[in-house]
């Protein structure tokens, strides 16, 4: 499989800081990457960086093999790039119809849809509302009435109706009950034979593990670990001692 992602000894950071220190990474169409690491090492930087809302020092991001390191965010959203970010952000005034008819391209441009928004195949608010029918049960609720699980499957939604090859989640299990995990599990499992990649930031070990076809671990803004996930998942403790963990 070609990669979808292809990033090398990328290197950002806030004001002074270093972060990403010379991070490679790849990812191959249609897989699940996750990416692993403790708090701080650098993940929501990365996946910052790799969709434009950072501008990276130097290194390079390739998506679909073009160059897009230091691209502006409209430019990484255009060549195929989604972000479900750290915290969801949802629109709260907004109506889980409206959040999802914003996020819909093309939505603003009354009479002439363009083309992306509707070729055979692309998202529609009605197919996310398929995948998760529980928003649909929400249509009319604003974004501040819903629970953190519907919020996390709106800002999903909202990603999707991009038509993504690759989509960034980071962390969407931060903060949600185990069985609400387990719902965002079942909708991002129901993707998988759309043929969208994914990097999957995850603290959740075992989400992680579910749905991943394989793990890469950072620390200390570099990537210190890449093997498949039953190979990290079969050694326990090499997978302690990389996350620190047990
Ligand atoms: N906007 C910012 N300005 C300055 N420093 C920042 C900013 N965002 C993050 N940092 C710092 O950069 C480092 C990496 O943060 P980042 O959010 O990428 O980590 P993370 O791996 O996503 O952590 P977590 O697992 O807690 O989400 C941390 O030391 C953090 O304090
Ligand atoms: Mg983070």
């Amino acid at each position: 499989m070609p990669d979808v992602l292809s990033v090398r000894d990328l290197r950002a950071g806030y004001a002074g800081t270093t972060v990403l220190d010379g991070v490679d990474f790849h990812l191959p169409a249609g897989a699940v990457v996750a990416l692993l690491g403790r708090n701080g090492v650098g993940k929501s930087t990365f996946v910052h960086a790799v969709m434009g809302m950072l501008r990276p020092s130097s290194g390079s991001i390739r998506v679909d093999g073009r160059e897009l390191a230091g691209a502006a965010a409209h430019t990484v959203a255009r060549s195929g790039v989604a972000i479900v970010p750290q915290g969801r952000r949802v629109f709260a005034p907004l109506t889980v119809e409206e959040n999802l008819r914003i996020a819909t391209p093309g939505s603003r441009r009354t009479g002439r849809a363009r083309r992306t928004g509707s070729s055979p195949g692309a998202w529609t608010p009605e197919r996310v509302y398929e995948l998760m029918p529980r928003l649909a049960e929400r249509r009319t609720h604003r974004g501040d009435q819903l629970s953190g699980g519907e919020q996390q499957m709106l800002a999903i939604g909202r990603a999707l109706l991009r038509n993504p090859r690759l989509l960034l989640l980071d962390e969407p299990s931060d903060g949600l009950a185990p069985t609400v995990v387990d719902l965002i599990a079942e909708v991002l499992e129901g993707l998988r034979g759309e043929g969208i990649a994914a990097v999957l930031v995850e603290q959740d070990l075992h989400l992680a593990f579910r749905l991943a076809d394989e793990v890469a671990v950072m620390r200390k803004g570099r990537i210190v670990h890449r093997s498949s996930t039953a190979e990290f998942r079969g050694d326990r403790e090499r997978a302690h001692g990389l996350l620190g963990v047990g």
